[in-house]
């Protein structure tokens, strides 16, 4: 048999992995490349304001990203439960993108205006006193303590390097707009705008 000549053959085996792998990237990912509809913003995308950014550096230091996904499918049952599917558009200025695989809780694509900003604090807070069965961690700490914010304005710098369009102005006053601002502020001002450029919702 053919197949045994390969499966006996270690080396023409991984020439052959390599070989297809690599057609199936020119074939799916190249082209991406070139479709101005993945690369373009959708329209009305802003990029994050400095309080939002840092809101985000928080929701990845704290791993929310473990347990939340931000994309939502183009299946019946995933728009009737968070709304328009995700288009590549909505995260052209997301570094690093927020995907996410894993959905030990809800998609967070489009929770942005779902909840007021007092529920997403308790949540937050204490998340069994609002969702009695919930197996979310509690984070009080982000009540205490305050955003760092020496490095906002290099984050804004970096982002606009990378071409997400900040204005020089934002950059310069990044961190005074941060000023006195607690964690929790940060992280529902980044949750609340999540998806919201896309306004069909469930
Ligand atoms: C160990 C897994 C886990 C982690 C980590 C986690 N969550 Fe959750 N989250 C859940 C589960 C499970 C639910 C559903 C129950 C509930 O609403 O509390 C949920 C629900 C939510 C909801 C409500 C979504 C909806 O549509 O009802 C929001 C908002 C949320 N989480 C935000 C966060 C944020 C922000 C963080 C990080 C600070 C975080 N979560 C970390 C598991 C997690």
């Amino acid at each position: 048999m053919k197949h045994e000549v390969i499966e006996k053959n270690i080396g023409l085996m991984i020439f052959l992995i390599i070989l297809t792998i690599s057609g199936g990237f020119l074939v799916e990912v190249v082209p991406l490349f070139f479709i101005d509809e993945t690369n373009e913003p959708v329209e009305g995308l802003e990029p994050l304001s400095a309080v939002e950014l840092e809101g985000r550096d928080i929701y990845i230091r704290e791993g929310c990203h473990v347990c939340h996904t931000q994309q939502i499918r183009p299946f019946r049952a995933e728009t009737e439960r968070y709304g328009h599917y995700s288009v590549a558009g909505e995260f052209v200025y997301d570094r690093p993108f927020l995907w996410g695989s894993k959905r030990t809780g809800p998609d967070l694509a489009r929770v942005g205006g779902r909840y007021s900003d007092a529920w997403q604090r308790q949540h937050l807070y204490d998340p069994r006193s609002v969702v009695p069965e919930s197996n979310m961690p509690a984070f009080p700490w982000l009540f205490t303590d305050k955003v760092d914010h020496t490095k906002t304005a290099d984050k804004l710098k970096t982002l606009q390097t990378l071409g997400v369009p900040y204005t020089d102005e934002q950059i310069a006053n990044a961190s005074e707009e941060l000023e006195g601002t607690f964690e929790i502020d940060a992280l529902v001002a980044y949750l609340q705008q999540l998806g919201t450029v896309i306004s069909e919702k469930r």
